[in-house]
């Protein structure tokens, strides 16, 4: 049964709450349980984990090889400034997926950077907390294809 992490960095705790005029009104709570039917009518397994502190996602990807057939990540502004977590991505050689709830290409111009795009097998972004879903759908084709 293919097995997927879901990673969430720094802030996405705050869903719901967090300037819902950007993000929404829909907590983190609510998307792990729409990632948990998703995954039980698909016949796949999810880990949905989230944390503040870079050191934790980076052990949370370490632990991750040999455990999960790939990653999906959120990895908040961590995406635009972590070469640790890209490192880490690189190191586990599992595919991963950068998530966002936004659509960063259409804000500020430093959001336009990413590090994790420079090792992920693709990118969603933009459509809210549905995008969890499709990640969860591209990266069951991209494992079992
Ligand atoms: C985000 C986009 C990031 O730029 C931002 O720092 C976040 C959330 C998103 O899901 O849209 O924390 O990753």
């Amino acid at each position: 049964m293919t097995s997927i992490l879901i990673l969430n960095g720094p802030n996405l705790n705050l869903l719901g709450t967090r300037q819902p005029e950007v993000y929404g009104a829909t907590t983190l709570a609510d998307i792990e349980k729409m990632c948990t039917a998703w995954a039980d009518a698909a016949n796949c397994t999810v880990t949905f984990l989230q944390s503040n502190h870079e050191g934790a996602l980076v052990d949370a990807i370490h632990a991750a090889r040999g455990v999960q057939d790939g990653i999906i990540l959120n990895a908040g502004a961590y995406t635009h400034t972590s070469i640790a977590l890209m490192d880490a991505l690189a190191s586990v050689e599992l595919p991963a997926i950068e998530l966002h709830l936004s659509n960063v290409h259409a804000r500020e111009t430093f959001r336009h950077k990413s590090y994790i795009a420079k090792v992920a097998v693709g990118l969603i972004c933009g459509f809210g907390p549905r995008g969890y879903t499709l990640a969860l759908d591209a990266m069951k084709s991209y494992v079992e294809d």
